[in-house]
């Protein structure tokens, strides 16, 4: 095993499956005992481990909670939806005996809403298995018809559920009672993203566990064992630890650790010593939440996608449950959002426009309610809101649907109002957004619009089917490019600390660029307090141009020079007019791009992308740059002065 230590606490690098929001999971096994004879052999009771671990890694999700442990009576389990106090409210009441083995979980909703019956463990196997899972399974429709027909029956609405009977019904049938067997037939079987970790009433002392493009990561104990989403699962009780690679199985018990392949072939973890403390590993290592948040983007839009088209390439958005038909017959659409949202919303009217050639207009949401709009039966809202709770966009929701409007949530936070109250939700996967300025969510809300343009396109015919693969396997290249563009930002980093005196900065950008301009000069007024403004960049010689003098900074972000319609040699002449008036440019450009390196005293560069998919790249550099500028000067990124994260109040 290879021994490493010294994990980051800030920057773009950070171990891997320590990224990953969306769900928090907990495993623990230790030698068997009553309590005090615990205590006495510097052991510990189950379930205080996974409560302690679940309580540090709250942040990843808190729509639900639940534990399970192995007790001689077998698998005993509670599980309540909302934040974990509502689960030792419950614990409280009605006590769990002391056990030595235990798994725990706190949800980020993804498959069904966050309610009590969807909350994990879940249990298979008549009672004597239960599973927890972080992850989106996207293959589980399918499985779940199968077990249905051989007579299953299910309890939630979950995808988990689908994963925790599969496993049930291999332990019976084809793994003979082996656990660990079970595991690896399932993991051959399940498609998608998933950490799965299952406890058996047969197998005391045992915590399986698997994952696939989901973090997982064990803690190395003196006769004690522990699974955690990441080390805060376990780190109050060790700080040894082992990262495990891509589709591994380990098994643990008091004494043992042993991983697999998911074909039950030997594999190898990578050891590693703990130097964070507590509270720095609640945000997986880095500085602070926003950091972490950016450094998540790679998943959030993968997982934004994940699940939503079949092989063909034919979109199904299941989960939409609204009438196609009714889909078919809008003839405008509405997007109402605030803030960082309405920006998502602007890049979604340049790509629904192009792509469906349906008439789209974006609002403001307070600004939409009290001019009299006209909206009918054939318009479509689309409500765009990180939190679902936002009350200008709630308010003017409830306004579209008294008109008669359909209205359509592109949502982060299952079970939220907004959802609730629209006829239809797209859920972004970008799991919890803590810092108030919101990052991973945008680049997530920007997906689901894509997903929604797309999908309208292929209902109303406005593409061939080949088209719209073409742009989706365009979409799943992202993610590994916005990974390049973090693995690239030590330069944005240092220009940000070295402009940290900076009074004023002003961003251009035209087309899908105009909005990720706005967008720059949100983050910097956000978190930087300082003087942004975001232009059109051809709107520029009608007034904003006056603005600038000897040594102004002004971030542009360049189209791509290749494609018929390029903007380029426009915005390369508009950053040759300011220059020419002293201005100093900082330039998102794509790579390969040499044109515009005469004009520009800083380019980052960003891999290419087709035009209308480039503002998920050329956005990064530019919130990297406001939460390295605003550090650099001493300010709390996470919870910048008089804003707040979810603003509930007209
Ligand atoms: C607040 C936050 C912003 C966010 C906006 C909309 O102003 O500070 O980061 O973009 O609300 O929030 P929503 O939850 O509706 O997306």
């Amino acid at each position: 095993m290879a021994g490493r230590t010294g994990l980051p606490c800030t920057g773009a690098a950070a171990p891997a499956g320590t990224l990953r929001a969306m769900c928090g999971i907990v495993g623990y096994t230790g030698r068997p005992g009553a309590a005090a004879e615990l205590r006495e052999a510097g052991s510990h009771s189950a379930l205080d481990v996974v409560m302690e671990g679940l309580r540090r890694l709250e942040y990843r999700g808190y729509d639900s909670a639940g534990v399970a442990v192995l007790t001689e009576d077998g698998v005993q389990s509670r599980k309540k939806s909302g934040k974990l106090a509502n689960l030792a409210a419950v614990l409280e009441e009605d006590p769990l005996p002391v056990a030595a083995t235990g798994i725990g979980h706190t949800r980020w909703a993804t498959h069904g809403g966050p309610t009590d019956a969807n909350a994990h463990p879940h249990l298979a196997d008549g009672g004597r298995l239960a599973l927890i899972h972080n992850g989106i399974i996207e293959n589980f429709a399918e499985i779940k018809q199968e077990l249905l027909q051989e007579g299953a029956e299910f309890l939630s609405e979950t995808d988990t559920e689908v994963a925790a009977v599969l496993l049930g019904s291999l332990y019976r049938g084809a793994a003979e009672g082996d656990l660990r067997r079970a595991m690896q037939l399932a993991c051959q079987r399940l498609e998608g993203a998933f950490t799965l970790l299952a406890v058996h009433a047969d197998s005391p002392g045992m915590v399986v566990a698997a994952r696939r493009n989901s973090p997982l990561v064990v803690g190395l104990g003196e006769n004690e064992n522990f699974l955690g989403s990441d080390v805060s699962g376990f780190i109050d009780f060790t700080r040894r630890a082992v990262e495990l690679g891509q589709d591994q199985i380990v098994t643990i018990t008091p004494e043992t650790m042993d991983i697999t392949d998911f074909f039950g072939e030997p594999a190898e973890g990578t050891e590693f010593e703990v130097n964070w403390d507590a509270k720095a590993a609640e945000k997986g290592g880095y500085g602070s939440f926003m950091e972490k948040e950016i450094n998540d983007q790679p998943q959030a839009v993968g997982d934004t996608l994940l699940g939503r088209s079949d092989s063909e390439g034919r979109l199904t958005l299941d989960e939409l449950r609204v009438d196609p038909e009714d889909l078919k017959s809008i003839n405008k659409i509405m997007v109402l959002a605030c803030g960082t949202s309405a920006y998502a919303g602007q890049v979604a009217k340049y790509t629904i426009e192009h792509w469906c050639r349906i008439p789209v207009e974006v609002e403001l949401s307070h600004e939409f309610r009290y001019r009299d709009p006209i909206v009918d039966a054939n318009t479509l809202i689309v409500a765009i809101s990180q939190s679902g709770e936002t009350m200008d966009t709630l308010m003017a929701v409830r306004y579209a649907k008294e008109q008669g409007a359909k209205v359509l949530a592109i949502c982060n936070t299952h079970g939220s109002t907004i959802p609730r109250e629209s006829d239809a939700v797209l859920y972004t996967h970008a799991g919890p957004e803590i810092a108030v300025a919101s990052t991973k969510a945008f680049l997530a809300q920007i997906t689901a619009a894509y997903l929604l343009g797309l999908y309208l396109a292929q209902l109303r015919g406005n593409k061939f089917q080949g088209e719209i693969k073409d742009i989706l396997a365009d979409l799943a290249a992202i993610p590994g490019k916005i990974q390049q563009v973090l693995d690239a930002s030590g330069q944005v980093r240092e220009l940000a600390e070295m402009m940290a005196d900076t009074r004023s900065v002003l961003f251009l950008g035209r087309h899908v660029g105009f909005p990720i301009a706005m967008e720059g000069a949100l983050k910097l007024k956000e978190l930087a307090y300082i003087h942004a403004e975001g232009f059109a960049a051809g709107e520029l010689k009608h007034g904003p141009i006056a603005l600038i003098e000897e040594g102004q900074p002004v971030f542009v972000v360049v189209p791509s020079p290749r494609g018929r319609n390029s903007l380029h040699a426009k915005v390369v002449s508009n950053i040759q007019e300011i220059r020419a008036r002293g201005a100093r440019t900082i330039v998102i450009a794509e790579e390969g791009d040499d044109a515009v390196k005469d004009y520009a005293e800083h380019v980052f560069y960003v891999p290419e992308a087709a035009p209308l998919l480039a503002p998920l790249l050329t956005v990064v550099p530019l919130q990297i740059f406001a939460c390295a500028l605003a550090t650099a000067k001493g300010y709390d990124v996470d919870q910048p002065r008089n804003l707040a994260k979810s603003v509930t109040v007209e």
